[in-house]
């Protein structure tokens, strides 16, 4: 059944989730009494989408069964956030485990959820096991390649899709990083191999590059597009574009809708992967914890509407990096260390919906 707007939208103001932001509620007029709503459910985020809505998962949360629900309830799509990662899945004497991101991918399956694999080669993450053949070319491209074999053939037909390669573009947009693949591989050649790699183990999957600030870094992101465009006149078989989209809420407003425009102009299915949206890194001077909220609203619902904008074809998925606040990477020790605390996600620590989640609804249906 489609869900009509109003209806949905309603719903999320009568559970008092709409802000002043935008206005997406309506409001009793002056002087009207306005009987206190019945607390009512929260409507499915997914039930305003016509596409994929996914949310960033462990093991350890999912082992929570309000969070489980949480998830199944609002999100179609889910992406490990840290256990289908190398970090996690080759050790150090070269073997592998799989005993987590096979728990994700069987929560996945067992609710009807499309599971998103993140990723197989990051700069960011190698290991022992890799160090250790550094500058032996034969063996470490076997290797290379054995262990994307390993990975994406072990959830073939059951990821929809794989960050091949993450973040593969230096923040100033001046090349490509270097790193141990790329010293190894050539610079992009580690790129075409990973995606050729990915494809053998599993045709069927959609093969993505995903990088971040590609809003926020207009060089970067050109970088990025040049990257990709390299790689489709190549041949290489790439499906689609991740877009990390992790915002401060000091981001100007269509700063989002124009990088999202500009990405999709290659043609292929865009992914806003990993949607968080701080009111910590905002660094603009003097603005209250209201503002910041109002401008995760409006970011949040940009956002949203920008990606819901854009031609079927070209929306493969839209995630958030999370589900509550006090499970995002952004409440670490190391991001933030003491109060205050951020609050990025569209649930609060005690899982209950925040107005960014109405911002979400709007956007998705076009309000
Ligand atoms: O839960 C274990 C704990 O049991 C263990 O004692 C501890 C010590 O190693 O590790 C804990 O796991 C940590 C995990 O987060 C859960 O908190 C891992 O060490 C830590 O590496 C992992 O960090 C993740 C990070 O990527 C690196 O993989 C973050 O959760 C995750 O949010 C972050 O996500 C990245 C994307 O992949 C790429 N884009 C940027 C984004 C944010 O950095």
């Amino acid at each position: 059944m489609t869900p009509t707007r109003r209806g949905l939208i309603g719903g999320l103001c009568a559970a008092g989730l709409g802000a002043a932001g935008l206005g997406a509620c309506g409001r009793a007029g002056e002087g009207q009494a306005q009987a206190e709503p019945a607390p009512s459910p929260t409507p499915p985020l997914k039930s305003f989408a016509r596409f994929p809505v996914g949310c960033a998962v462990s093991l350890q949360h999912l082992n929570d069964p309000s969070d489980a629900a949480l998830v199944a309830r609002h999100f179609s799509q889910v992406t490990a956030e840290w256990e289908m990662k190398m970090e996690y899945i080759l050790r150090d004497d070269g073997g592998f485990r799989f005993d987590a991101p096979d728990a994700i991918a069987a929560f996945a399956r067992a609710r009807g959820l499309r599971l998103f694999g993140h990723n197989l080669i990051w700069y960011a993450q190698t290991s022992p096991a890799f160090a250790r053949i550094d500058g032996e070319a034969a063996a470490f491209a076997a290797a290379y390649r054995n262990y994307i074999l390993a990975v994406a053939g072990r959830y073939r037909g059951q990821a929809v899709g794989w960050d091949v390669v993450n973040e593969p573009v230096l923040d100033d947009g001046s090349g490509l990083r270097d790193c141990l693949w790329s010293r190894n591989l050539g610079g992009a050649d580690y790129i075409r191999r990973a995606l050729d790699h990915a494809h053998e183990a599993d045709p069927g999957a959609v093969l993505l590059i995903n990088d971040y600030n590609l809003e926020s870094l207009p060089r970067k992101r050109a970088t990025f597009m040049r990257l990709v465009e390299g790689l489709l006149k190549a041949g290489a078989p790439i499906g689609g574009i991740g877009t990390q989209t992790h915002l401060a809420t000091d981001l100007a407003g269509g700063a989002v809708t124009t990088a999202t425009r500009d990405l999709a102009s290659l043609g292929l299915p865009i992914h806003v992967s990993e949607l968080d949206i701080s009111l910590n890194r905002d660094r603009s001077a003097f603005a209250s914890l209201a503002e910041k909220r109002a401008r995760q609203y409006r970011l949040a619902h940009e956002t949203a509407a920008a990606f819901a904008a854009l031609p079927n074809a070209q929306r493969f998925a839209f995630t958030l990096w999370g589900l509550r606040d006090t499970e995002s990477w952004l409440r670490s020790p190391k991001e933030n260390p003491s109060p205050p605390w951020d609050a990025p996600l569209a649930f609060d620590d005690a899982g209950r919906a925040k107005p960014m989640l109405a911002a979400l609804a709007a956007g998705f249906s076009g309000r």
